[in-house]
């Protein structure tokens, strides 16, 4: 028996939540065999016991397998953490940055890119020092909606320099390479630049960090979860059913994680009427709020449809920072509030409790004279 049939074999665990293994995620840290005897160290992030008692179990059954007769598993995880709830390893690989906040969704296209910027824009209005990360290697958009797709950050020794718009900090794979150009990621790579993004970054001492990730829930995210604490956790939806289905995936994630969660942005929710200002229901509206329920969390907030905010997104010009009088800059300014609070919370309690706050009341349908 070698060191690589222990691994092969080690293989067949994949880690709880998620379908890659504990080799392929580098979790596999230390293989001694000495006879009929295998031990091995296991490096996890999370401190939850059932993860540590699954891994534990599952890693023992694949080696007794091979015919080992003694099996010794040593899982290091980090202990409860006593400041935040979700503190992972306990690492920091960005210790400059106070707050990590990671924005979520089950799937593409429901407007977590928007919603990253609208919040990121709103905080740096409320003063925060602010970074904007785009994590979503597969479809970085956040140049483009912030304004700065045509810019290249400036090198610094092996260090990279974040663009800035509207006080806000900014790094992108969209940056770093050429307009139109495209990657292939395997898993290791999108781990490698998730941490590279963290570190590798010169990010000012910044208040909050808001994360755009890939839709669902893999590499990226546990990656993430495992560098550094994150504070907050937002999940962004559609009101329709089969996007709810998704959300459901996304906020399950962050409980696996240890996430404190912050809430559901319910986006593409309803459409205001421009002239009489009356809000009708497209998608449907408030159809978060059970799910929200289900997972003890919150609706923060409700974004309309509105022609406004894409227009933002396609030429850079996010609609928080330019038409701050709108009811849908008023919306993310609350949003971003009530996140700033929750953060406070989590920083001030370590609590896994998440904060009561109340969703915006659907306002009822008036007739209006568009017909909409
Ligand atoms: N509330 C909204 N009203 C109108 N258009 C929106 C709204 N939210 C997002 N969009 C548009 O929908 C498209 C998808 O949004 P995006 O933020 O890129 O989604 P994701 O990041 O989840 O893939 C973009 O063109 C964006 O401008
Ligand atoms: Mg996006």
């Amino acid at each position: 028996m070698t060191n690589e049939n222990v691994l092969e074999a080690l293989k067949n665990v994949t880690y709880p939540g998620f379908t890659k293994d504990i080799v392929t995620f580098g979790f596999v840290k230390n293989v001694v065999i000495e006879g009929e005897k295998v031990a091995i160290v296991i490096d996890i992030t999370s401190s939850a016991p059932e993860v540590k008692a699954q891994l534990t179990d599952e890693a023992t059954a694949e080696l007794k397998k091979l015919g080992f007769a003694t099996v010794e598993v040593h899982i290091d995880a980090p202990q409860a953490p006593q400041q935040m709830s979700n503190s992972v390893s306990g690492k920091n690989i960005a210790p400059h940055v106070k707050n990590f906040v990671m924005v979520s969704s089950g799937k593409g296209g429901v407007g977590k890119s928007t919603t990253s910027v609208n919040l990121a824009v709103a905080m740096a209005m409320q003063g925060k020092k602010v970074g904007l990360l785009d994590a979503d290697i597969y479809g970085p958009n956040i140049p483009r909606m912030m304004g700065v797709a045509d810019q290249k950050p400036e090198i610094q020794g092996n260090k990279v320099m974040p663009l800035k718009a509207y006080g806000v900090e900014i790094m992108s794979m969209g940056s770093l390479m050429e307009p139109g150009q495209s990657l292939i990621w395997r898993g290791s790579m999108i781990m490698k630049a998730i941490e590279q993004f963290l570190r590798d970054i010169l990010w000012s001492e910044l208040d909050v960090l808001v994360i755009d990730m890939p839709p669902g829930t893999g590499d990226a995210q546990l990656t993430l979860a495992q560098s550094v604490p994150v504070t907050a956790g937002i999940t962004v939806t559609t009101p329709q059913e089969v996007s709810l289905d998704d959300s459901r995936r996304s906020l399950d994630m962050f409980q696996k994680l240890h996430i404190p969660t912050a809430g559901i942005i319910e986006n593409m929710s309803g459409f205001i009427c421009p002239e009489c200002e009356a809000e009708s229901d497209i998608f449907g509206m408030g159809t978060t709020i059970p799910v929200a329920k289900e997972y003890d969390t919150e609706l923060i907030a409700r974004i309309p449809i509105e022609p406004a905010i894409r227009v933002g997104g396609d030429t850079g010009k996010p609609i928080t920072y330019f038409q701050p009088d709108s009811q849908t800059a008023k919306r993310y300014q609350e949003a971003a509030s009530s996140l700033l609070q929750f953060i406070d919370k989590v920083q001030a309690e370590g609590g896994a409790d998440n904060q009561a706050i109340q969703p915006t009341t659907p306002p009822g349908v008036s007739a209006c004279s568009t017909g909409v």
